[in-house]
């Protein structure tokens, strides 16, 4: 394992996710973790990531005694190299300027570490190094920055002001390869086959003989969760599909393709749109909407669970960036802008126990596991999709039919999308393809002419967007072409609708979702 300690850059869940590609474990603690759980993952290298605070701040975070004891290679970036430097004697101050985005260093000394040469890096910092400790030797350096880089080889403590994690560095790989690879002499074992079999160890050993139930949403995360558990626990598993009616064309059946080889009759698909239909006739609130559906599932899921008898644990979907956020030193807690709820977000009084197989994988990585478990490339490749479903997207008030319309509408828009090759297939490269693509059913009606007859009918918008984490976003620049095919067979082949339009809106300040 590779330790990473959080001070609380908003890089920090990059390094992990850039060691892992290197096919080596890596862990997140806040850089205040008790010694005992820094211990007890063997860490054969430690990083020690930026952060926001300067090291003279009088509450600023420091570098625990465990960290310099445990005799393993050492790399502090931006504030980590910074902390390194004050504890071991050196000097930081405030910088003049805060230096941030890219720049240059020019390597000055041979080193295990970084690549000779001149080479583009992304800095972002305040304070700087006005002395490096004792034993330590300039590495590298830049006009701003003199201390770019620095190193106790002998003792195989490094320290970057540049961030090697973010792409803005195109050697950063390389020099965290080096680090991890070589300096730290980390086995390259981190392969989809070794996640399985941590994750189903780390399953039967929770578990022991009881019964599991999971609750499966279509969504990528929920089908990997209960994929690893099938195969930790066998027939000690059930799931459960809940069709809220508010699915997307063909959804059911592709879900019931995946598990029902998997898990036989103890897959149970339950229609109960009937039920979520009813709750939500008159609902046109979208806040309202998205609380009639979380009660009606609980309510559903409920019935199903008791019919199994005695169940011990619940099967939970949580990734690790969720894991890590959750503990994370002080961060600014988003205001509440809509009310997220999975579905799958569950009773909380019925005293199960989670099961969390994905708790220390990051999303790229339950794709591969998925893959790796055989589940059908179309369920781990999709794009999210809302808990509460076509709800959202249907705006206004809530009928089978409107429903139908914009299931057709958005079919069409992810047909003409996969055919051109618009739809993002893979975690890197590709940015300009739209990570997420649907169509919204507007709750206006709206003028137009067909075949010399007037018509008066409703709007379809299609929404598709470029982003990387789903928080900020950008409008897809599809081809016009494109746009003007699916607009036509959308007023040509689904009756109700006479009109399509493009939402051009970034987030922020718009949402992707429309409610
Ligand atoms: P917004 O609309 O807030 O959405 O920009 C960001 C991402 O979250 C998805 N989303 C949801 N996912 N339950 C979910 O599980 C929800 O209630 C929900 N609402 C939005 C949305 O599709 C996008 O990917």
């Amino acid at each position: 394992t590779i330790l990473i300690l959080d001070f609380g850059s908003q890089y920090t869940q990059l390094i992990a996710r850039r060691i892992r590609e290197l096919h080596v474990y890596s862990e997140i603690l806040p850089w205040d973790a008790p010694t005992t759980k820094m211990e007890a993952l063997h860490p054969v290298g430690i990083i020690l990531s930026g952060g926001p605070s300067s090291v003279y701040d009088e509450e600023a975070p420091s570098i625990q005694p465990y960290i310099m004891q445990a005799g393993v290679p050492l790399l502090g970036i931006c504030y980590g190299m910074q902390a390194i430097t004050r504890i071991l004697g050196g000097q930081v101050i405030p910088a003049g300027e805060r230096e941030f985005g890219p720049s240059q260093i020019h390597v000055k000394k041979e080193n295990p570490l970084i690549p000779p040469g001149i080479l583009d890096v992304w800095m972002s910092h305040g304070d700087r190094i006005d002395k490096i400790p004792a034993g330590f030797e300039i590495l590298a350096e830049n006009p701003s920055c003199p201390f770019a880089a620095m190193g106790n080889i002998a003792q195989r403590i490094y320290g970057v002001q540049f961030h090697p994690e973010v792409r803005h560095t195109p050697q950063g790989l390389e020099i965290l390869r080096r680090f991890v690879l070589e300096i730290c002499e980390a086995e390259a074992t981190w392969t989809p086959e070794s996640m399985i079999d941590l994750a189903v160890e780390r399953i039967r050993s929770q578990v022991g003989d009881s019964r599991l139930l999971s609750a499966v949403s279509g969504g990528v995360d929920s089908s990997v969760a209960t994929a690893l558990a099938a195969r930790a626990v066998g027939d000690r598993l059930s799931a459960v599909f809940v069709d809220h009616g508010l699915l997307r064309k063909n959804e059911r059946r592709y879900v019931e393709k995946a598990f029902t080889p998997l898990m036989g009759d103890r897959f149970v698909c339950i229609d109960a749109s009937e039920w979520f239909l009813q709750g939500l006739e008159g609902v046109s609130d979208p806040e309202t909407k998205r609380k009639v559906i979380g009660e009606t599932f609980i309510r559903v899921f409920e019935n199903h669970a008791r019919s199994l008898g005695k169940i011990d644990f619940l099967v939970q979907g949580t990734i690790y960036p969720d894991v890590v956020e959750s503990s994370a030193p002080e961060r600014n807690k988003a205001a509440r802008i809509k009310t997220h709820h999975n579905v799958g977000g569950l009773p909380e009084d019925m005293n199960f126990k989670l099961v969390e197989p994905l708790r220390y994988f990051f999303k790229d990585e339950v794709r591969m596991v998925g893959e790796a478990l055989g589940l059908p490339s179309e369920l781990v490749w999709r794009q999210p999709f809302p808990g509460p479903g076509l709800a959202v997207r249907c705006l206004g008030e809530i009928t089978a039919e409107r429903l139908e319309r914009l299931r057709n509408a958005d079919a069409i828009f992810t047909e003409e999308l996969t055919a051109s090759g618009w739809l993002k297939r893979s975690a890197t490269g590709e940015d300009d393809r739209a990570a997420q693509a649907f169509a919204v059913l507007l709750p206006v009606r709206s003028v137009g002419v067909m075949g010399d007859q007037r018509t008066y009918q409703e709007v379809v918008a299609l929404r598709a967007v470029t982003t990387e984490d789903f928080m900020t976003a950008d409008w897809a620049r599809l081809p016009a072409d494109l746009l003007g095919r699916v607009a036509n067979r959308i007023v040509n082949e689904v009756s109700g609708v006479n009109r399509v339009v493009y939402d051009v809106t970034s987030k922020p300040p718009g949402t992707i979702e429309w409610e």
